[in-house]
C-alpha cells in the first residue's frame, strides 16, 4: 500500500512551474493509483505564516487554492484534500521534529541560506534581522511533520524540495533508531519526480520560476488570460544563437521552452527539440504560447465555475480535515507511546 502526499502554500494563484513541476503529477499518481493507495493534498497554511501575510488576502486564498487543485482534476471522493491548518496533528509531530533537528542542518537548507540572501541591505553586507523569523529556519521541521504524520511512501514535488525531501528522510530514521519498537515508526518517503521538475523563470533562466520575483513577466499564473500567456511567452528571454536545440547549460532559456512544450503534449523533450532544429525561436514561442494557453483552458473554466461554489469548498475541506485526521490520529498515538507521553 502506497501513501502519496503533497503540499502547496496558499499564497496567490498558482505558476506554471507548481503546475508542471508538481500539480500535474498530484492528478496524474490519482488516476494510476491502487484503490487501496490513500492519496494526501494539503494547503499548507502555516507555511505561509513564515512570510507577513495579509489576512484578508490569506483567507481567500485558501479557498481559492482548494478551487485550484479540484479545478486541475483531483477528485475528493478519491483523494484527501485538506487544509494542514484545520489538524493539529502536524503542530504536535512538528515540535518532536524540531526537537531531532540539529540546528546546524536547518541552516545549512538551501532555503533558509537563500532566504538570508534577499534579506541582506542595499550594500549586501549586514542581514536584516527582523525579516528572518525562527518559523523560516525550521519551516523544513514542519514539512517533514507533515509527511511523516501521514507516514507517507510518496511525495511528488519539484526539485526545490530534495533537500527537504531528504531531511525528512533523516528525521524519520532519527526517530526509528531512538525509539524502537518491534518495527520501524516511519517509512523513509520517495521523492517522486516529473519530467520537469524545474521550470524556469521567463526572464532569467538561470533562477526557478517562482512566486515571489519581482517581475510578474517572469512567471506564467494559472489564471492568465491568453494573450497574457502570448505576452509572457514572446518576451522570454533567450539567446542569439541561431535554430533550436536543447542545450539546458548553454541554452538554458531555449531549453526551458522545449522543456514546457514537451510537457504539454507529453513527448519526450529530444523528440519535440528535433522538430524545431531548422526553425527559429519565434515559431517555438508561438507554439509553446498555443501549447500552454490550450493545456490551462480547461483548469481555468472549472476554477471559475468552482471557485463560486463556497458551499461545497467548506463541504470538501471539513470531508478532507476529517479523513486527514483519523489517519493521523493512529500515528499520533503509537509516537506519544513511543516518546513516553502517554
Ligand atoms: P510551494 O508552495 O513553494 O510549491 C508547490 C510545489 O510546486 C513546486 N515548484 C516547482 N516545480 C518546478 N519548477 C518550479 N519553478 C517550481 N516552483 C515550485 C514545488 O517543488 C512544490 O512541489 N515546502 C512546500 C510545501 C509543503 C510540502 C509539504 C510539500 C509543505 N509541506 C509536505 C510536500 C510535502 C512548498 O513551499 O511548496
Amino acid at each position: 500500500k502506497r501513501t502519496v502526499l503533497s503540499g502547496i502554500q496558499p499564497t496567490g494563484v498558482p505558476h506554471l512551474g507548481n503546475y508542471l513541476g508538481a500539480l500535474s503529477n498530484w492528478v496524474k499518481l490519482q488516476e494510476t493509483s491502487n484503490p487501496h493507495d490513500d492519496l494526501l493534498f494539503m494547503i499548507v497554511g502555516w507555511h505561509a505564516l513564515t512570510l507577513p501575510q495579509d489576512p484578508k488576502e490569506l483567507a481567500a486564498s485558501r479557498w481559492d487554492m482548494l478551487a485550484t487543485l479540484l479545478a486541475i482534476g483531483l477528485d475528493p471522493k478519491r483523494s484527501i484534500i485538506f487544509h494542514q491548518d484545520h489538524n493539529q496533528d502536524h503542530l504536535e509531530l512538528g515540535w518532536l521534529m524540531n526537537c531531532l533537528s540539529p540546528v546546524g542542518k536547518l541552516f545549512r537548507m538551501t532555503t533558509w541560506k537563500s532566504r538570508i540572501a534577499t534579506s541582506r541591505n542595499a550594500e549586501e553586507s549586514d542581514v536584516d534581522e527582523s525579516l528572518l523569523n525562527a518559523g523560516l529556519l525550521t519551516y523544513p521541521s514542519l514539512q517533514a511533520a507533515d509527511i511523516l504524520v501521514y507516514r507517507a511512501t510518496h511525495v511528488p514535488v519539484g526539485e526545490d524540495q530534495t533537500q527537504h525531501l531528504e531531511l525528512t528522510r533523516d528525521l524519520a530514521e532519527a526517530f526509528n533508531r531512538t525509539f524502537k519498537s518491534d518495527c520501524p515508526l516511519f517509512p523513509l518517503p520517495t521523492q517522486v519526480d516529473t519530467p520537469t521538475r524545474r521550470i524556469l523563470s521567463l526572464k532569467d533562466p538561470t533562477a526557478k520560476m517562482s512566486k515571489s520575483a519581482p517581475d510578474v513577466r517572469s512567471r506564467i499564473l494559472l489564471t492568465d488570460t491568453p494573450s497574457q500567456i502570448q505576452t509572457k511567452i514572446r518576451g522570454a528571454v533567450t539567446d542569439t544563437i541561431l535554430g533550436v536545440t536543447y542545450d539546458p547549460n548553454k541554452r538554458p532559456g531555449a531549453a526551458n521552452l522545449l522543456n514546457i512544450l514537451a510537457a504539454c503534449t507529453n513527448e519526450d523533450v529530444g523528440v519535440v527539440a528535433a522538430r524545431y532544429e531548422s526553425k527559429g525561436h519565434k515559431e517555438l514561442k508561438n507554439d509553446v504560447a498555443e501549447a500552454v494557453i490550450e493545456l490551462l483552458r480547461n483548469p481555468q473554466e472549472e476554477f471559475a465555475r468552482i471557485r463560486e461554489e463556497r458551499v461545497y469548498l467548506v463541504q470538501v475541506a471539513d470531508d478532507g480535515a476529517r479523513k486527514a485526521k483519523e489517519l493521523s490520529n493512529e500515528t499520533m498515538r503509537h509516537v506519544r507511546d513511543r516518546l513516553g507521553l502517554c
